[in-house]
């Protein structure tokens, strides 16, 4: 039998153990320390045994003839209880609330006191006012009187604060233990929230199957769920992909049969839609094929990266111009890093109709810059652009080509390589973009 059986396997069974047991420590813990206190003497006793004392006294008095009875009474005296015998009465009753209490009490203890001439004196000690000294008086039948002289004691305040405290004492570490116990137990719930956190953002994380039998049931359904959200996002993305694929072969045979066509107009705007076409589905692609691009990082001159795409641009008869370092060697993928800084040109291109380059370095950073003089994007917008299939209404009212895929494989192109990209509105007028990434 594995120590563990009797541990309960359902989570709610696990937390009432635990505060049963929480409870159990409690009450045992309460009674020693209870039991402890009782140790002390109360009040109530001390009062009682006063009195049996002065009613055993009064007998053996009684029964003393009225010479002995002096030299008796000490001998039945002891330390903590004084007894004495007199002929005139010993003490005055100043018959306060005090005594008149005390009276009650001795003659609830001692019903043979009631109807008889008791006198009683409480004064509080000066030194420890919680003690009280008692002086009782009783009248012997023949009119003499028996004294009785003693202490009653409080508690001291140590013991009475030390049994609080450490009941006290004792409940706190009863319910930081139970704290502790019920942490460990809800351990799993925290990992899922913070899994379930992360899986939100895109990521894909398997939690430990493990802990009480409803939790683990959880978290099994949990990675399950996310094992199918992944197949069926996996299996979309290919469909896709293969569709886009497949597409650019008709579209080639597309774009070769157009040149059949006589009318030039017609041609051209034929040969422009098949472009757009294409151009559509490249982007599709790439942004589709980001994840696993098989093309190496090696070390890369980022000058001439950018050179080359203004270069592209200028010879397609667009205006682009590049300003900044000859040389600035990075790590990335050469093709990606291409696709990337002219996805922001051909933006620059189309909604500024110029595109001026710059390449500078900040510390430890390589940083493309790329102008343009056009509307630029409204503050509130900025970071929108950056998400998938995203575009501007006045981009989509210009019928303007691009599923607004470009920037979303920049940044993730950027990702890849450890940079970021920056979007700032000119405060000239125009956009400004910013590659950045870690230089060698
Ligand atoms: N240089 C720019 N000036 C003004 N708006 C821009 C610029 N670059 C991008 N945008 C806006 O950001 C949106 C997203 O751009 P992008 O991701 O390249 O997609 P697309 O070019 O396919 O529309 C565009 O639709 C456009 O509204
Ligand atoms: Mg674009």
């Amino acid at each position: 039998m594995k120590p563990w059986r009797l541990w309960p396997q359902r989570l709610v069974s696990q937390v009432t153990l635990v505060l049963m047991l929480a409870v159990a420590l409690e009450f045992i813990g309460s009674s020693i320390l209870f039991e402890n206190s009782r140790l002390y003497p109360n009040r109530d006793n001390q009062v009682r045994r006063a009195a049996e004392q002065l009613v055993t006294a009064e007998m053996i008095l009684e029964a003393a003839p009225a010479h002995e009875r002096a030299a008796q009474a000490a001998v039945i005296s002891n330390r903590a209880t004084e007894l004495s015998w007199s002929a005139l009465p010993s003490l005055v009753d100043p018959e306060r609330l005090a005594e008149r209490d005390l009276k009650t009490r001795f003659r609830d203890a001692e019903p043979s006191l009631r109807g008889r001439d008791l006198r009683l004196q409480a004064e509080t000690d000066r030194a420890l006012p919680r003690d009280t000294h008692l002086k009782a008086a009783l009248r012997l039948r023949d009119g003499s009187w028996l004294t009785l002289k003693t202490k009653i004691r409080a508690a001291p305040w140590a013991v009475l604060l030390s049994s609080v405290g450490s009941a006290f004492i004792l409940g706190l570490g009863v319910i930081a233990a139970a704290a502790l116990v019920l942490r460990n137990l809800s351990r799993p719930l925290r990992a899922l929230a913070e899994a379930a956190d992360k899986v939100g953002k895109g990521a894909h994380v398997r939690i430990a199957e493990s802990g009480a039998r409803d939790l683990k049931l959880l978290a099994e359904a949990f990675n399950a769920m996310q094992d199918r959200i992944a197949s069926l996002l996996r299996a979309r993305t290919e469909a896709l992909a293969a569709v886009g694929h497949d597409l650019r072969t008709p579209l080639a045979r597309l774009r070769l049969r157009a040149g059949f066509v006589k009318d030039t107009d017609a041609r051209e705007a034929l040969e422009a839609d098949v472009d757009e076409m294409t151009a559509m589905l490249d982007s599709l692609l790439a942004y589709l094929g980001g994840q696993e691009d098989p093309e190496p990082r090696r070390r890369t001159d980022l000058a001439a990266i950018a050179m080359t795409v203004v270069d592209d641009a200028a010879d397609a008869e667009r205006s682009a111009t590049y300003a900044g370092l000859d040389h600035l060697p990075v790590q990335a993928r050469p093709v990606s890093l291409k696709r990337a800084i002219s996805n922001v040109v051909e933006n620059a291109l189309h909604y500024g109709g110029a595109a001026a380059l710059s390449l500078t370095r900040e510390g430890d950073t390589a940083v493309v810059a790329v102008e343009d003089n056009g509307p630029g994007i409204p503050e509130a917008d900025l970071a929108e652009v950056l998400l998938p299939f995203h575009r501007l209404d006045s981009a989509r009212a210009r019928n303007t080509a691009g599923l607004g895929l470009g920037l979303t494989i920049v940044q993730q192109i950027l990702r890849r390589e450890g940079g970021v990209l920056v979007l700032k509105n000119r405060p000239e007028g125009g956009l400004r973009v910013e590659l950045r990434l870690p230089a060698l």
